[in-house]
């Protein structure tokens, strides 16, 4: 969702500013700007669409001053045009803002009554007038915000300056997470670490409902009822450096052939290669007492909870309940005291799975997130934390975060099934091995890549495509499917394959090709049954299996690809990058923005 960047600074703003909305671009590309003091005023340059277009605006039209604010966009109330575009200002008072105000329309009608003349149709602009309005009438403008901020609805992340104060800046969180940056002589504002990571790698988080009031020599953190709170300083481990594409076009091609490494490196981590035992984290709780598991996350990270659940309830043989977060949230489940609440999330600051979070720690729940960034929200939220070792995942499509979090799964699912009795030893070490390999095994899958590429020139051409999967490979169905519409925007649905015969199969002719995950695994000779059902109904078969499925399937499929034999346990994780790469290579055939896709940002902290 959208970012935000502040800095009070001792030099230039302006490039400052870029440089960090160009490392917060992933959250959000629809139009960005930037505001800064000049003398006794505000000035600010905006524009529509990418980022570039800001920074080539600002090359025809520099501006100056130390102190500004910056943002780049996901809209959610008005238009993505350069009029709505951030930060809003009336003159006075400047504000960017990640979040919805969802009492706006009441702030609006009361504002317009007391004369105020509004420029956009977003619902920042309220904040704008409503901060202004309250230091017309007499106060200053820390307690002009503080009254402000009180009357403010919803969700939001606000950094804001005033004219002529050019040693002020105020933050504020409620929902949307911020972070303030420490500097020498300066101080920042920024949605995440990797916003500041060229200014600061110093940084304290605003908890909920904290407002920061920033001056160049330190911070002071305030509850909405106006207590001046400690929060600690941490340090974050990222670089300055911008994360490039290496050899790559794009991020999501880089990322995907990152995998053996960053699968590795979270391997590394909770496996014992030459005890091949598993040992996570410190839990404050016994694993052994878990009766049930309950796993909230959403889209590609809830496909990674669905794998868990197969795996968890074979492997571990405890009971596993799972929910896209937006469902969960308001649907008050009932949950027995003492359960694993697990929640995934690359980014942890996904705000419907954050909402869920906190229901399951007011019920009672071992709450562990499973997540890529350690010092987000959830993770700070949570009892415990497991880490993926994914790095930074800058492509809006996630891939190595699916497969890092599955390979934490696996590893969780070994610990609890040894914590419950559910394993032996020798089952135990059998599988680790062959998780140990899957580093190895996804470097054979990526060798691939070229006659995925060649099969991606007919699927280009669909207008609709199937993807099926039995058991454990039923999420990676889904995974593939959406996938291929978020980057390339072919409809795709994924399907279990044991329901194509109730009702998805009338859509089957000879212009949909249906894409059959099929590792050798139990359900092997089950999928081939339907993938024969779909090949009488005309249907192009491309089928993703081991060289025995291959060869089974080989007068059915149109076209195939040979996976490396492996336990089925692993299946899911290498199953993940055939599915990645086809719609990778669709979307780059088609010329679609493969990093930033229409309408979709990462780190999606509106509800
Ligand atoms: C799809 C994708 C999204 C995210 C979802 C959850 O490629 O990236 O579906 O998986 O928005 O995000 P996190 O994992 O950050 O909670």
């Amino acid at each position: 969702m959208c970012g935000i960047i502040g800095v009070v600074g001792l030099q230039d703003a302006a490039p400052r500013l870029v440089d960090g909305l160009k490392r917060l671009e992933y959250r959000g590309y629809d139009s960005a700007g930037i505001a800064t003091l000049i003398g006794d005023g505000i000035d600010r340059r905006r524009a529509e669409g990418k980022l570039v277009n800001l920074a080539n605006r600002l090359k025809e039209d520099p501006l100056p001053g130390t102190v500004g604010i910056g943002h780049t966009r996901w809209a959610t109330h008005g238009v993505p045009t350069e009029r709505n575009a951030h930060p809003h200002t009336d003159g006075r008072v400047a504000v960017v803002h990640n979040g919805i105000i969802e009492n706006y329309a009441t702030l609006r009608a009361e504002l317009q009554a007391a004369g105020c003349e509004f420029r956009s149709d977003t619902d920042t602009e309220t904040v704008v007038h409503l901060i202004s309005h309250y230091w017309q009438n007499g106060v200053d403008p820390v307690a002009a915000t503080h009254k402000a901020l009180k009357r403010l609805e919803g969700a939001f992340a606000l950094a804001i300056i005033f004219t002529g104060e050019h040693n002020l800046m105020i933050a504020a969180r409620k929902g949307s997470p911020l972070a303030v940056g420490y500097g020498d002589g300066e101080m920042y504002i920024g949605s995440d670490a990797l916003a500041l990571s060229h200014l600061t790698n110093r940084l304290s988080y605003l908890e909920e409902g904290d407002w920061a009031v920033v001056r160049r020599d330190g911070v002071e953190f305030r509850t909405l009822g106006g207590d001046v709170v400690e929060r600690a300083v941490h340090v974050s481990a990222l670089s300055g450096a911008m994360i490039g594409k290496g050899e790559h076009r794009h991020y999501m091609a880089k990322e995907i052939f990152e995998q053996p490494q960053v699968i590795g490196d979270s391997l590394n981590a909770l496996v014992n290669p030459s005890t091949r035992a598993v040992s996570l984290p410190d839990l404050p709780f016994d694993l052994a007492t878990v009766r049930r598991v309950t796993i909230v996350a959403c889209g590609t990270s809830y496909y990674a909870g669905l794998v868990a659940k197969y795996w968890l309830e074979s492997v571990a043989r405890v009971p596993v309940d799972i929910d896209v977060a937006s469902e969960f949230r308001y649907r008050e489940p009932v949950l027995e005291d003492g359960g694993l609440a697990l929640f995934i999330s690359q980014s942890g600051e996904t705000a419907d799975t954050l909402a869920a979070l906190r229901y399951c720690k007011e019920h009672g729940q071992h709450v562990v997130s499973l997540v890529n960034v350690p010092e987000s929200t959830m993770a700070r939220e949570s009892h415990a934390i497991l880490q993926t070792l994914a790095g930074p995942e800058i492509g809006v499509a996630s891939t190595k975060a699916f497969t890092t979090q599955l390979t934490v799964l696996a590893c969780l699912t070994l610990a609890v099934a040894r914590a419950r009795g559910a394993i032996s030893a020798a089952r135990e070490a059998e599988l680790s091995q062959a998780l140990i390999e899957v580093p190895a095994r996804a470097g054979e899958v990526l060798n691939h890549d070229e006659r995925i590429r060649a099969i991606a020139e007919d699927v280009m051409l669909a207008r609709d495509v199937l993807y099926l999967g039995r058991g454990a490979s039923y999420p990676i169905a889904l995974e593939g499917a959406l996938k291929l519409k978020e980057i390339s925007y072919i409809h795709a649905e994924g399907y279990a394959a044991g329901e194509m015969k109730h009702g998805p199969i009338a859509l089957i002719d000879d212009s949909v090709p249906v894409v059959v995950i099929a590792p050798g695994d139990s359900l092997l000779d089950k999928t081939i049954s339907n993938v024969q059902e779909t090949v009488a109904r005309g249907g192009r078969v491309i089928a993703f299996s081991d060289a025995d499925g291959v060869e089974r399937m080989k007068d059915s499929a149109v076209y195939s690809i040979t996976l490396p034999a492996v336990d089925p346990f692993v299946a899911p994780i290498l199953y993940a990058i055939p599915v990645q790469l086809l719609a990778y290579h669709v979307a780059v055939l088609k010329g679609t923005d493969v990093d930033q896709p229409r309408n979709l940002a990462k780190s999606v902290t509106v509800e």
